[in-house]
């Protein structure tokens, strides 16, 4: 790191405070927990020398333009349906105020950090730096500890309060890591090792039953499933995408889960043939792994390119892989663990001019261990996603209502916030009002999954554009029911759901059997790749935010699930219902009336 001459920096507005007196400023708290999350203890001061990356998200004020802008584009009954934002039109509409870079700028050089060792996205709404645990306490005016995880026994260098100068505050959203204990798993449940024989692929042998759309599918869908079955159940048996009109989708990995490329090449030979020697796009962000050797293939990544690319094929695919999270080991230096992926995705994929149509993602955590102003502003990134064009959807959790532990004893089910009142959890991402988040389903018929995650958001409000369906649903409840562990005013999800139990997935050479909302989040991104291949084919544009055309058309295209609850937190969870519930939100899709729907849009 070089010491900063302030004679070499851009000149700033004279009105500022001078940079060396930053030091003298008062610090006042900025952000702090009461505690840790439940499941973590603190083990140990962080070692002075240990390098953090730290992340300093500046205000974006004209944020609300940008989602009056959204809620425009992405209403097909809006004149401006379907005019998305180019790159340079969100990137002026995410940009800090001049001030703001000038104040931030002068706070970093009076720590001998010079223009030259700050890393800005294009849109310059954050500032990355690189500093030691020492430097980062003096900037802070914290001290950093190492925190253990009780269950797995990981560290992180974290610290449960932070504070900067007054004059700050106004110029800085949130600098992370510091508060944030989230840890972002990956949302598939179950594995055990299928007999291969068993793993019936494309099988019509078994004879047929009424799929959800009304017509006869393989029985064999109902215990195995496969891209046939999806195929046959979501009605879209005779679609063919195009390969040539820039019509693209992606999933994302996270975690160091890697997409194995003869998993995939074995997974297209049993499940879709044609797609066979085909490739996608493998884009590495912030050091993302590609390890190829069978022993580094991860089950997540190779559930979520399996079943998007194998559904959506010929649609050229994309593998975003983004790094960030070596296990931490204390001493070892350059380690880094800054867990906190989504700021470096959302980095990447904003900068660029194209990005795919459709992006799916299969991890999240409890919104609690989420920082709320960390959350908002990756909500707001996904927000600027959708302004752009791009439908973006999540996985909605497996642990129901809850965290996924039946274990009274180790239940994550309480709130964080000192007051330690027992509380559903719900899952960020998918609580983000801005995404389409992605619920459970089994069986055929289909019923709602047990661990299928669904709730209300403590952080976000209910948006209007699930306002009538919501309300519904909770004047359906039985006064009282819940009273205290779910915010009714809260943004509900999941919006819609698919299958999640019994995919064929291959892994590390064999067939295996996987379970979690992991399986419905590409399954439902493929057929919405579909629907904007149809749009692009028709010389429309693709759908970018879904939300406001599922909850005012699309959910007449999708199956209503009303079998099925989503236990948790020692409760039996809501129940599936008749309209939306938050279990399955408005179902399943059925491509055909989709495509119906979407191609009668502007
Ligand atoms: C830093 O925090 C301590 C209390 O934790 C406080 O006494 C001290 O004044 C603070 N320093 C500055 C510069 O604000
Ligand atoms: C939106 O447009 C549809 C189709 O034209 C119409 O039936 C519906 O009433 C409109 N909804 C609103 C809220 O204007
Ligand atoms: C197809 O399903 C039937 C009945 O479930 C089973 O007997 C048969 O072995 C299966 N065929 C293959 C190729 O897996
Ligand atoms: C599908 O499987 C479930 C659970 O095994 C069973 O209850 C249901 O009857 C099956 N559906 C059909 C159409 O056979
Ligand atoms: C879709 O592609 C398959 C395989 O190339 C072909 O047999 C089929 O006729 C195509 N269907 C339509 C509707 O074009
Ligand atoms: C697929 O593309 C990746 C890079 O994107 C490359 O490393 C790999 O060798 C390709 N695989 C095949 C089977 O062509
Ligand atoms: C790839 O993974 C394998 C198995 O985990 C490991 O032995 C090998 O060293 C890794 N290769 C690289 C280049 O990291
Ligand atoms: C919160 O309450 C639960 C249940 O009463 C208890 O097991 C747990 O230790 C409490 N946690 C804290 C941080 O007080
Ligand atoms: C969820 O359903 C599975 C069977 O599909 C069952 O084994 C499990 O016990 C159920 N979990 C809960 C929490 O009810
Ligand atoms: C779910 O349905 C059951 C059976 O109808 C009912 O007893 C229960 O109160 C319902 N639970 C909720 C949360 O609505």
């Amino acid at each position: 790191m070089r010491l900063a001459s302030l004679l070499g920096l851009p000149s700033f507005a004279a009105a500022l405070v001078g940079a060396a007196s930053f030091k003298d400023c008062q610090h006042k708290v900025k952000e702090s927990i009461h505690d840790p999350p439940r499941g973590w203890y603190k083990h140990a001061p962080a070692p002075k020398h240990h390098v953090l990356e730290l992340k300093i998200a500046l205000p974006q004020p004209k944020f609300p333009e940008l989602e009056q802008h959204l809620w425009e584009v992405s209403d097909p009954n809006h004149t401006r349906y379907g005019a998305h934002l180019s790159k340079e039109e969100a990137d002026a509409l995410m940009a800090p105020h001049p001030e703001t870079l000038d104040i931030v700028s002068q706070w970093l050089a009076s720590y001998g950090l010079a223009e030259e060792d700050l890393i800005r996205p294009s849109a310059n709404d954050w500032v990355t730096i690189h500093v030691p645990v020492s430097l980062a306490e003096e900037m802070l005016n914290t001290t950093y500890h190492v925190y253990k995880n009780f269950k797995t026994g990981e560290s992180i260098v974290r610290t449960t309060s932070y504070s900067l100068p007054e004059i700050l505050h106004e110029h800085v959203d949130l600098i992370q890591p510091t508060t944030m204990f989230a840890r972002f798993k990956a949302f598939k449940t179950t594995l055990h090792w299928a007999n291969q024989a068993q793993a019936l692929v494309s099988n019509s042998s078994g004879g047929m039953i009424t799929g959800p759309a009304g017509n006869q599918v393989d029985a064999s869908c109902n215990k195995t499933v496969t891209i046939s079955c999806l195929r046959q159940l979501y009605n879209a048996v005779d679609y063919n995408t195009s390969a040539t009109n820039c019509n693209r989708l992606a999933v994302t990995g996270y975690l160091g889960q890697i997409a194995n490329d003869m998993d995939l090449q074995q997974f297209y030979q049993l499940q879709n043939p044609l797609a066979y020697g085909s490739n996608y796009t493998f884009v590495a962000i912030h050091g993302g792994a590609n390890n190829q050797s069978y022993e580094a293939a991860g089950l997540e990544a190779n559930l979520d390119t399996q079943v998007a690319f194998g559904l959506s094929w010929p649609t050229p695919g994309t593998f975003y892989s983004t790094g960030g999270e070596p296990p931490f080991i204390p001493d070892t230096p350059g380690s880094d663990n800054t867990n906190e992926p989504y700021t470096n995705w959302l980095h990447h994929v904003l900068s660029q001019d194209t990005l795919p149509q459709s992006i799916s993602t299969s991890y999240g955590d409890d919104e609690q261990t989420v920082p709320y102003t960390y959350a908002t502003r990756v909500c707001a990134g996904m927000a600027t996603l959708g302004a752009r064009g791009v439908s973006v959807v999540f996985s909605s959790g497996d642990g129901g209502v809850g965290d996924g532990d039946s274990n009274p004893a180790t239940q994550q089910c309480f709130s964080n916030d000192g007051r330690n009142v027992t509380k559903f959890m719900p899952t960020f991402p998918a609580s983000c009002p801005y995404v389409t988040a992605v619920g459970g389903t089994a069986n055929v018929p289909e019923t709602a999954v047990n661990f299928s995650g669904g709730g209300f958001s403590d952080y976000f409000h209910r948006p209007a554009y699930q306002d009538a369906a919501v309300s519904k649903y909770l004047a359906k409840l039985a006064p009282g029911t819940y009273e205290g562990l779910f915010n009714p005013m809260g943004r509900a999800y999941p919006d819609v759901a698919a299958q999640a139990r019994n995919f064929a997935t291959v892994y590390r050479g064999s067939t295996v059997s996987t379970a979690g909302t992991s399986c419905a989040a590409p399954t439902f991104i493929a057929f919405i790749s579909m629907l904007n291949d149809a749009r692009i084919t028709a010389g429309k544009s693709p759908l970018g935010f879904l939300n406001p055309f599922l909850y005012s058309r699309g959910y007449a295209g999708l199956n209503d699930i009303t079998k099925g609850q989503n236990p948790g937190c020692g409760t039996d969870g809501f129940n599936a219902t008749v309209g939306w519930d938050p279990i399955t939100g408005h179902g399943t899709p059925n491509f055909e009336k989709l495509k119906h729907l979407v191609l009668t849009m502007p």
